[in-house]
């Protein structure tokens, strides 16, 4: 039998009743029943061409910085820093930092742990798992530190406050939006777009569209790509 509204509604008020939204414990426990944790498996991200012209951008001094929002337990940032590092292999001396954040306590927490199943590992290519990752039990696997050297994990509710004041060269928010309503859609990415450097590229998931004003901000450079157009250079022609 399908559920009622008042069903949903008495369903609310006892989860209300149940959860002290002051006890952080009760809180934490509610969130993580609440939200959808995909265990993505391990896989390299669609990044390789974040890693040129970044890269030269770091090595000349510059700051990178990546975003990873909607983080999970942590599998999309260390595929990005697996990218990352794939081409900057001193990239811990750089100022490159890669940013991932959950509204979940708990897998913020295991991202930051950075221990997986083997299983997840199945999309990694040998030599990234060779060179970043360790057997650490029977069929668990770790990130290495020069990964979680350039990683780091924070708690952050994509419909709240956020406290970044830097803008961003990459932002990944895959498979989180489909969950809100259009408008609540429409002004994540209208948040999105001003933390975007010029020429930075918000990444979506397969079933995400980005939709109002944000749209006419970014210019789409595939299904799921959205890049912030920078200014043509002094001189250039029209
Ligand atoms: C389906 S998973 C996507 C994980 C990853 N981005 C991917 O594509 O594999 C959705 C994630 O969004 C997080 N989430 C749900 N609501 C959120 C919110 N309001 N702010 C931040 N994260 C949220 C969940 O905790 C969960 O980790």
């Amino acid at each position: 039998m399908n559920p009622t509204v008042d069903d949903l509604a008495q369903l609310g008020a006892e989860l209300a009743r149940w959860c002290d939204w002051d006890d952080p414990t009760a809180r934490d426990a509610l969130v993580d029943a609440l939200v959808c944790d995909a265990q993505a498996a391990l896989a390299v991200v669609d990044g390789q061409e974040l890693a040129g012209p970044l890269g030269r951008r770091a090595r000349a001094g510059g700051k990178v910085r990546i975003w990873s929002a909607a983080c999970s337990s942590g599998q999309e940032p260390y595929s990005a820093a697996m990218t990352v590092l794939s081409v900057l292999p001193d990239a811990a001396n750089l100022d490159l930092k890669i940013l991932a954040t959950d509204i979940d306590p708990n897998v913020v927490a295991e991202g930051r742990a950075g221990v997986y199943a083997e299983t997840l590992l199945a999309g990694v290519p040998d030599d990234y798992r060779r060179r970043w990752t360790r057997d650490v039990a029977p069929g668990r696997v770790a990130m290495d530190d020069a990964l979680k050297d350039i990683v780091s994990f924070k708690e952050l509710n994509l419909i709240g406050e956020w406290p970044m004041k830097g803008r961003f060269d990459a932002i990944f928010c895959r498979n989180v939006a489909i969950y809100f309503d259009d408008a609540t859609q429409s002004r994540l990415w209208s948040r999105f777009a001003p933390l975007l450097t010029p020429g930075g590229v918000l990444y979506i998931g397969h079933s995400e569209r980005v939709n109002g004003p944000a749209a006419a901000e970014l210019e789409t450079t595939g299904v799921t790509a959205y890049r912030k157009p920078a200014p043509a250079p002094a001189g250039a022609l029209p």
